[in-house]
């Protein structure tokens, strides 16, 4: 790996750089193309184990883009590693960033996920705002932002990724003036009312715009941070284009998808076929399955989509006879006593629905808290009839389009909520407001009961849309506009990059 640019800064980095990222060309990335994450794209369930590749779709999406241009993702390898050093995994290579456990405790839990996190999901929790978090957040983006630094090379692309590095853009932009930098969100972000609550709003707008382009989910999100730009920072937007100095900075919506033909071919194996036909056979043959599949947060409406299902229930219109609903929680953040606090409202209504509907034998709730293998996951996408999405708030929610895309023979109804970043494409679903509890019963019972022809009609256009715009394009498209956008900003005069 070479470090070559004109930048002051950067020549540091190349008088002293990390030992470990220099040692090995051969290994190495060359830092042409950086991803920068809050966490690496592996894991390890103790430090005396193999790395594993996480599953997911911005990894899937990533990875292969990354092994064609030599990449590098730089991101924090998880509570349990202590710092260690860049390593190759998968033709990948991999440089940690350490995160000690006072910085994961007010950076991580604290500023990203108990500030930013509930503000951001139109504040369905009260979001918390304490000067010990906001400083070790700056601090831990000081610190991606350095390592980035170090390891990109001359005018190299550098996709930085979500709310816990908002500002690794700007701090980026003045290590090294020669990149071209892309940050995408992918939460939501919210309107100007619940932004202007945040105390470092100022620091987190001039952070993003260090990047060529903010890249949202949604419109809305795009529009919003314009707006934000407008209200409190000198800068001007018009469109999708802000002038910052001799810079234009873009922001527009990228809305993320999913690998399509990955779910599709799952759906196909007969083997997972045959673990579909066995979940059918064990809740009921004759039962109509709902299923939920969530990370065990409070954006997701578990609890007033427990509460639906219940209210269905007590209607005369369903017993535990004919319905049954799996609930796939995963866990998440539990450290965090919000995540604590809704696991108790789940359980609780869990045992309550349980208690006053269940027969010995044939309960209503199947309430399964861990993560699902992928071949199981869709196993249960292939026995489910009707998919619950419901969440408060959510980016986009993938699981909305995985379900479709795993229904190869056009049968099944989604449900889902109108306030997830899905809905605007997804618009064949039956769509709910999810703080509307009768109201997602009656969409309920409306999914329960669409004739097989509605149901084809809706699936096939929701399938057409998913497949004709992949996570794939979701990265070739962004990070296409990350080279016209800092081409167009050289040309109006703002380049600073050694173009030799
Ligand atoms: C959301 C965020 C991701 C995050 C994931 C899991 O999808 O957008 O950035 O990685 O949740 O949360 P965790 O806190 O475990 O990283």
């Amino acid at each position: 790996m070479t470090f070559k640019t004109n930048s002051d800064s950067a020549d540091r980095s190349r008088d002293k750089p990390s030992e470990d990222v220099q040692n090995d060309d051969s290994q190495h990335g060359n830092g042409d193309l950086v991803v920068v994450a809050n966490r690496l794209p592996v894991h390890r369930s103790c430090p005396e184990s193999p790395w594993e590749t996480s599953p997911g779709g911005l990894v899937s999406a990533l990875m292969p883009i990354l092994r064609e241009h030599h990449g590098v993702w730089i991101g924090w390898a998880g509570s349990l590693e202590a710092a260690s050093d860049p390593f190759s995994h998968e033709g990948l290579f991999n440089v940690p960033v350490p995160i000690s456990p006072d910085e994961v405790e007010n950076y991580y839990e604290g500023f990203s996920n108990s500030s930013l996190w509930p503000l951001y999901h139109d504040a369905c929790q009260p979001p918390h705002y304490h000067r010990h978090w906001w400083n070790p957040y700056v601090k831990v983006n000081r610190r991606f932002a350095e390592r980035t630094a170090e390891c990109a090379a001359p005018n190299a692309r550098v996709l930085v990724q979500d709310y816990h590095l908002q500002l690794v853009p700007g701090m980026l932009r003045e290590l090294r003036p020669d990149l071209r930098i892309g940050f995408f969100l992918h939460i939501p972000f919210p309107p100007v009312e619940l932004f202007a609550q945040l105390p470092w709003r100022q620091q987190i707008l001039e952070g993003l715009l260090g990047a060529d382009v903010v890249g949202f989910q949604t419109r809305a999100g795009a529009q919003n941070f314009i707006r934000l730009v407008n209200r409190y920072t000198s800068h001007r937007g018009v469109g999708q284009a802000i002038m910052v100095g001799q810079r234009h900075v873009q922001a527009r919506e990228f809305p993320i998808s999913i690998d399509f033909d990955r779910f599709e071919q799952l759906a196909q194996d007969p083997a997972i076929i045959d673990r579909a036909e066995e979940i059918r056979a064990e809740v009921g043959e004759h039962r109509t399955i709902l299923l939920g599949v969530d990370r065990l947060d409070y954006t997701k409406g578990i609890d007033l989509r427990l509460r639906a299902v219940d209210e269905l229930l007590k209607s005369d219109r369903h017993t535990v006879n004919d319905l049954a609903l799996v609930q796939v929680s995963v866990p998440s953040r539990e450290s965090v006593d919000e995540y604590v606090e809704v696991r108790s409202r789940i359980e609780e209504l869990v045992g309550q629905i349980n208690g006053a509907h269940g027969e010995v034998g044939q309960m209503p709730v199947h309430y399964l808290r861990r993560n699902l293998p992928i071949e199981e996951l869709v196993a249960n996408y292939l026995a489910a009839d009707v998919m619950l999405v419901t969440p408060f708030r959510d980016g986009m929610n993938l699981v909305a389009k995985e379900y479709i895309a795993c229904r190869l023979h056009d049968t099944g109804v989604l449900v889902l909520s109108e306030f997830t970043g899905a809905a605007r494409e997804l618009d064949r679903a039956v769509l709910v407001n999810p703080h509307d509890i009768d109201g997602m019963a009656s969409a309920i019972e409306r999914a329960i009961t669409m004739t097989k022809t509605e149901q084809a009609r809706r699936i096939r256009s929701m399938r057409q849309k998913i497949r004709r715009r992949t996570v794939f394009d979701w990265a070739n498209d962004f990070l296409g506009a990350v080279d016209a956008a800092s081409s167009f900003s050289m040309t109006a005069g703002g380049g600073t990059r050694d173009t030799s």
